[in-house]
């Protein structure tokens, strides 16, 4: 069950990091969600920076037992919970919740939410997940960061953390039994559904450089598969390329 045991810390570099940490002095059990009122050093994807204000929004990790994936299926962790925010996001704010590739929270074109996984490997198997989650709740201003949003900046309310956390986590282990289950085609269905784009031409960059492409897919291990316009079909890697929106 995730959310079985909260460690809860006012301040610490990155809940990631700290995670890793208990992880190599065995101090963890799977399930457990370290939650932290701030970060001095939130990591992003792509090495970027997490920030948030002080106590006001959603910043954890969870210990998760991935063993039973590998590196062929893996993405499908990605995807699951990305799907298990959305649903979470929706259920809360009763509005319209989209994916963006790969695994970002958008409401009305605005980053509500994103995702950094880090995996512990032994010998090309797979051992265990660090899932970062920062889900921006009751900060209005985002003066260094573009295009974000929050719970609160939607609905005009203020949200108990707790409460949201424990949203969270139940909502997390209903998609986490579907991937136990190895549910991948109805996962990738939904995840597919809620993809910001899918089967639209859209601009994309690379290298500084626009061009049209219509996404087909999202692969099982995670690269995004471009229609481009002079027909051919390309793959592109997460570091790859950025979707102009
Ligand atoms: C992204 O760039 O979209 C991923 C952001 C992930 C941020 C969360 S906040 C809690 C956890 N600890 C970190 O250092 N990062 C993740």
């Amino acid at each position: 069950m995730i959310g079985n045991q909260i460690i809860k810390l006012s301040s610490v570099d990155s809940t990631n990091n700290y995670t890793a940490k208990l992880i190599k002095e065995t101090k963890i059990s799977f399930g457990t969600v370290i939650m932290a009122g701030f970060q001095t050093h939130g990591k992003g994807q792509r090495t970027s920076f997490w920030k948030s204000d002080n106590g006001l929004n959603l910043l954890i990790s969870i210990y998760f037992d991935s063993s039973f994936l590998n590196s062929q299926n893996l993405f499908f962790l990605s995807k699951s919970i990305a799907l298990s925010i959305r649903k979470c996001v929706e259920k809360i704010i009763g509005l319209e919740v989209s994916i963006k590739w790969p695994n970002d929270i958008l409401v009305n074109s605005r980053k509500i939410a994103g995702v950094l996984i880090e995996n512990q490997w032994k010998n090309e198997k797979l051992l265990s997940s660090i899932i970062g989650i920062g889900l921006n709740v009751n900060q209005v201003v985002f003066s260094s960061i573009d295009n974000a949003s929050s719970l609160k900046n939607l609905t005009s309310l203020n949200y108990n953390l707790n409460s949201v956390l424990n949203s969270l986590c139940s909502s997390l282990d209903t998609g986490f039994d579907n991937l136990r289950n190895f549910d991948f085609l109805d996962i990738d269905r939904q995840y597919h559904s809620f993809l910001l784009n899918h089967n639209q031409w859209s601009i994309y960059q690379k290298n500084k450089i626009n061009f049209k492409g219509k996404l087909i897919k999202v692969d099982s291990y995670g690269k995004m598969v471009l229609e481009l316009e002079n027909g051919n079909k390309k793959s592109f890697d997460i570091k790859e390329v950025n979707l102009s929106i």
